[in-house]
């Protein structure tokens, strides 16, 4: 018995790294799953079919049932084919774990308009792409169902370089925020893992040079994201999930308690009174 049998799951960008660990862990569980990638590099560019479909041959090796879709989430139309690659597979889906991803790094100075909407489009309406009609699905199928998407401490907190990953990555959370809110009345969840990992787009980072071996290794993320997609987690939504290697914390937004005036501020009050607004 696994904690996912007779479910259905839709992992995009699970040709390799974080997302082939999420397909591998879905399947052992007992679900079925669809694994997206358009498997081109780091950076998005290139593209080809073998890396879902190895992903696709490793599930079915093992026993489990896979099928593979080649989509670029990037798009409505990608989006709307890989959610159907799903219902034509298996008559349903469960579970959308929203993970594809890709990295153009560039100060806020040098970054152009290709950097900046090649990264938005992937990651940000990437996952409006496939939410819609995966919750659209779930919604009238009626049984609830499961939006895992992946935000970064990039967009939470921030990092030099990635003016237009962390943006994405932020939206992402926003988005996690609003779609849990809205969907709950339909039983589905929707929560955001903030995975730290080594994988090819984390590699040459200098924070992972001197880290001992496997301390980050992308096999941690996938156990979070079991637990949100099976009845463990059913009554978790709108969370941040960060999970750094065996390390799991909660992320969130907050607000200091402030400071409250009967009339207007004026900005050399607010000056005055910045150390009390400002604490926590
Ligand atoms: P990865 O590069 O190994 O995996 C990303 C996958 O997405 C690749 O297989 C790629 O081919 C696929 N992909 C890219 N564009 C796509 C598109 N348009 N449509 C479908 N598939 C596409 O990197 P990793 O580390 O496994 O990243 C997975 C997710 O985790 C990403 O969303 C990433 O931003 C996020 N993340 C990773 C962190 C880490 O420490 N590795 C930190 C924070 C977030």
């Amino acid at each position: 018995m696994g904690l996912l049998d007779g479910k259905v799951a839709v992992v995009t960008g699970s040709g390799g790294g974080i997302g082939k660990y999420h397909a591998l862990a879905l399947a052992k569980e007992g679900a079925k799953v669809v694994i997206n990638d358009v498997g081109g590099d780091r950076s998005g560019a290139g593209g080809g079919k073998a890396m879902a479909d190895l992903v696709v041959d490793e599930i079915k090796a093992l026993g489990g049932e896979a099928a593979a879709n080649h989509d670029s989430v990037a798009t409505i139309e990608g989006g709307e084919a890989i959610v159907k690659t799903a219902l034509d597979a298996f008559g349903r889906i469960d579970i959308l774990v929203n993970n594809a991803g890709i990295l153009r790094d560039k100060s806020l100075l040098k970054m152009d308009e290709a950097m900046w909407d090649g990264v938005i489009a992937v990651h940000l309406k990437g996952t409006f792409a496939c939410t819609r009609p995966a919750a659209q699905w779930m919604k009238e199928n009626g049984e609830g169902g499961r939006i895992i998407n992946t935000s970064s401490t990039s967009g939470l907190l921030g990092n030099f370089g990635q003016s237009n990953y962390g943006a994405a990555k932020a939206g992402i959370a926003g988005f996690t925020r609003v779609c849990a809110i809205e969907l709950a009345k339909y039983g589905i969840t929707c929560n955001a893992l903030v995975p730290v990992a080594k994988t090819r787009m984390t590699e040459d980072l200098p924070a992972f040079a001197g880290l001992e071996e496997g301390m980050l290794d992308p096999a941690h993320i996938a156990p979070v994201m079991i637990f949100l997609a099976s009845d463990l987690g059913k009554d978790i939504t709108g969370k941040f999930f960060l999970i750094r290697g065996p390390q799991i914390s909660m992320m969130e937004v907050q607000t200091t308690e402030g400071v409250a005036r009967e009339d207007m501020w004026t900005p050399q009050e607010i000056a005055d009174d910045i150390d009390k607004i400002m604490a926590w």
